[in-house]
């Protein structure tokens, strides 16, 4: 018997526990802080309603009524058509998003070590940037925390859909609302405040429509909901028949945006407040943060408490991007649970090595200069995953009769023909035509 989740309540915790990462609190402030804050975040919002919350819904239906992992899915509902490889495509972008990401990953946790240790606060000559710097230079550290985090979330999808991944998002998702808030609420007390709010909400009109802003958009939309990876395609596989899917969905979508805003108002209200610049990059949770906090009042708490849930909502989501293979493993190459954890694993583990020691002993190992990691952060973000998501879309909009994906998805009426619109049209219309700007625009 196909294991199943133990409730409604733990498979949505499971979901949001995917979508809320790195992605929604060191990915969205950063991204958000270089394209203009407000302007970033309405032209997000629209890209989330129209293409994700749609894409959701189609992946959660292919699996739910398929019941398999995210390659067999496509194959059992088109065996006759092409397109039924597309599953592949999410499969193994899970595995190589998995290898990285746990790279980062690993970063927030001998954060969180160093800040609950103390150590963190003993600053170089060079402040913070300097003792990063080193801290991912280093031939060996970074490869340790990178071991650490696949080591931990490997016990978890070991132990299970029900009693280890669903288990554990029960506690940790509400644990991380708890904090984020608690973040928040702090840094909208602090005197200059303000400027933090006005910066993620008030948009810059002319930043709107420019195509780098809508680009860098969707391309944070993908990442942060996590669309196209197979994740809605496995862990709806374990739904319930009685299981709603239009609303889980929604609540997906919406707790991950309202994760991400509310993040952004426990970094940018402190950031400015203390004088820093939003637009600091990649570097800002680790490096401005770490100097905001050492100058706030209580601050050396707060740290603690930050990077408590950087690493906490890094390990929900590795633990869907494990999953996802090893549900294919298992069901492909009948592995047994424990044996398919083992493979990918330690697959990913081994591809992190690159990524891990690419800002010191192999700097020279990438193709434009910047640090292996950010490059395959960029490819993924910006070719990988809205490739998938085309593929999903022309997938479960084109390929599949739409007598067909009605039923799986158990919609009617107005509902049913606005989505199946923004899949259809909306969808590879939109990818389409903003990755041709990129090819052309460079
Ligand atoms: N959504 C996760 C985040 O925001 C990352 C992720 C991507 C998870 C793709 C699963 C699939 O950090």
């Amino acid at each position: 018997m196909r294991e199943q989740w133990g409730s409604q309540t733990g498979f949505i915790l499971a979901a949001i526990g995917s979508a809320v990462g790195l992605g929604n609190i060191w990915r969205f402030a950063y991204v958000a802080g270089e394209n203009g804050g407000g302007a970033f975040l309405l032209v997000y919002l629209v890209i989330v309603l129209t293409l994700g919350l749609p894409l959701v819904v189609a992946e959660i239906a292919i699996g739910k009524r398929s019941r398999v992992d995210g390659v067999t899915a496509f194959e059992r509902l088109a065996p006759a058509s092409p397109w039924r490889r597309v599953g592949w495509l999410g499969v193994a972008g899970s595995a190589l998003i998995l290898a990285y990401y746990s790279v980062i990953a690993g970063w927030a946790l001998r954060y969180f070590s160093a800040a609950a240790s103390g150590t963190l606060w003993d600053r170089p000559p060079g402040g913070f940037a300097a003792s990063f710097r080193a801290f991912i230079a280093h031939p060996l550290e970074p490869l340790g925390w990178h071991l650490g985090m696949m080591a931990i979330s490997m016990a978890i999808v070991v132990a299970g859909v029900a009693r280890g991944i669903e288990r554990s998002c029960l506690w940790l998702m509400p644990m991380l609302a708890f904090i984020v808030l608690l973040l928040a609420g702090f840094a909208l007390t602090l005197p200059g405040s303000s400027g933090g709010v006005a910066f993620l909400f008030m948009p810059q009109w002319s930043a709107v429509f420019d195509p780098r802003v809508v680009l860098a958009a969707m391309g944070q939309a993908f990442f942060s909901i996590g669309l196209g990876m197979a994740v809605y395609i496995t862990y709806g596989g374990y739904m319930k028949p009685e299981q709603r899917i239009v609303g889980s969905a929604a609540v997906i979508v919406a707790g991950d945006t309202c994760f991400a805003i509310v993040a952004g108002l426990a970094i940018f209200p402190a950031v400015f407040a203390m004088g820093g610049n939003p637009a600091a990059g990649a570097e800002l949770a680790f490096i401005t943060l770490p100097d905001i906090f050492l100058a706030m009042p209580g601050g050396k708490m707060l740290a603690n408490a930050f990077f408590l849930l950087l690493s906490a909502a890094a390990l929900t989501s590795m633990i869907s991007l494990l999953e996802v293979p090893v549900a294919a493993l298992m069901q492909r190459a009948g592995l047994r649970r424990r044996t398919a954890v083992l493979a990918v694993g330690g697959a990913a583990l081994l591809g992190g090595v690159a990524p891990a020691l690419g800002y010191g002993p192999l700097a020279w190992l990438n193709v434009t200069g910047a640090p292996l990691l950010e490059e395959v952060d960029h490819v993924v973000s910006n070719l990988v995953l809205p490739l998938a998501g085309l593929g999903l879309a022309l997938f479960f909009g084109w390929v599949l009769p739409a007598g067909t994906a009605r039923d799986l998805a158990g919609m009617r009426g107005l509902a049913w023909a606005l989505l199946l619109w923004a899949i259809r049209w909306l969808a590879p219309v939109f990818i389409i035509g903003l990755m041709l700007f990129r090819l052309l625009a460079g």
